[in-house]
């Protein structure tokens, strides 16, 4: 099992009144999968990733992700695990604007820390080749096309080598071709082996996946 979700539940306060977002999620995930989280607007579908994806904690429940016990963990605890098991893409790709491709996506390699320049560089440029960006390494984000920019997002999750690789609403600042571009790509890094979670509102963008979690008020139906 690759990750493992036990009764997560998150409620966030706002002033004094509290708003339960997660109610008691369980899921599970193995290694390979490509599944989908959808449910409507307000569902906690964001929540729920932000925990899986270690970006966020939960309040109460157990996750577990690749053997590593992370539903308490907090702080540089967290960071380090997200660091070294998650490769996070958002809807709104958050590059850095004023980095070339090629050093968002060797960006990670640097944080994380241990790796030479040269090391980093070559294994950035190898993705960006995978993706078909390799004409592009030196752009900056505001030169590329919005379908190239969540590739260049894509090849810096993955750059870490991840055990998991998470996207909430990938394709939704996209139009339809470049959307069903970003799909085909999720697709071919599924067939490669790379396990993916991705959350969407959207039931086409959802039957891409191999297994569809339907999540309602906070928990999975
Ligand atoms: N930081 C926050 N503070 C307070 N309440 C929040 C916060 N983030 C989310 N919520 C609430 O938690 C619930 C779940 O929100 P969440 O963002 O997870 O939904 P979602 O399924 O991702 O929705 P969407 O499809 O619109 O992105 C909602 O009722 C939302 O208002
Ligand atoms: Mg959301």
């Amino acid at each position: 099992m690759l990750l493992a979700a036990a009764a997560l539940t998150k409620t966030y306060r706002l002033g004094r009144v509290d708003v339960p977002a997660l109610r008691g999620v369980d899921l599970t995930v193995q290694r390979g999968e490509f599944i989908a989280i959808t449910g409507p607007s307000g569902s906690g579908k964001s929540t729920l990733m932000h925990i899986l994806g270690c970006l966020d904690t939960p309040t109460s429940g157990s996750y577990r992700i690749d053997g590593e016990d992370v539903g308490t963990l907090r702080g540089k605890d967290l960071a380090r695990v997200r660091n070294r098991k998650v490769g996070f893409v958002f809807q709104t790709f958050n590059l850095m604007p004023r980095l070339t491709v090629e050093e968002n996506v060797a960006l990670p390699l640097k944080y994380r820390g241990g790796m030479a320049r040269p090391e980093r560089r070559k294994r950035a440029l190898a993705l960006l080749e995978r993706l078909g960006l390799s004409d592009r390494v030196g752009h900056r984000p505001d030169e590329l096309s919005g379908g190239q920019r969540q590739r260049v997002a894509i090849a810096r999750a993955l750059v870490g080598e991840p055990a998991i690789l998470m996207a909430d609403e990938p394709t939704g600042n996209l139009d339809s071709k470049a959307g069903a571009n970003v799909l085909d790509t999720f697709d071919e890094l599924h067939r490669m082996g790379h396990t993916i979670i991705l959350v969407t509102h959207d039931p086409n963008v959802a039957a891409r996946a191999e297994r569809i979690v339907h999540i309602s008020d906070g928990v999975v139906v």
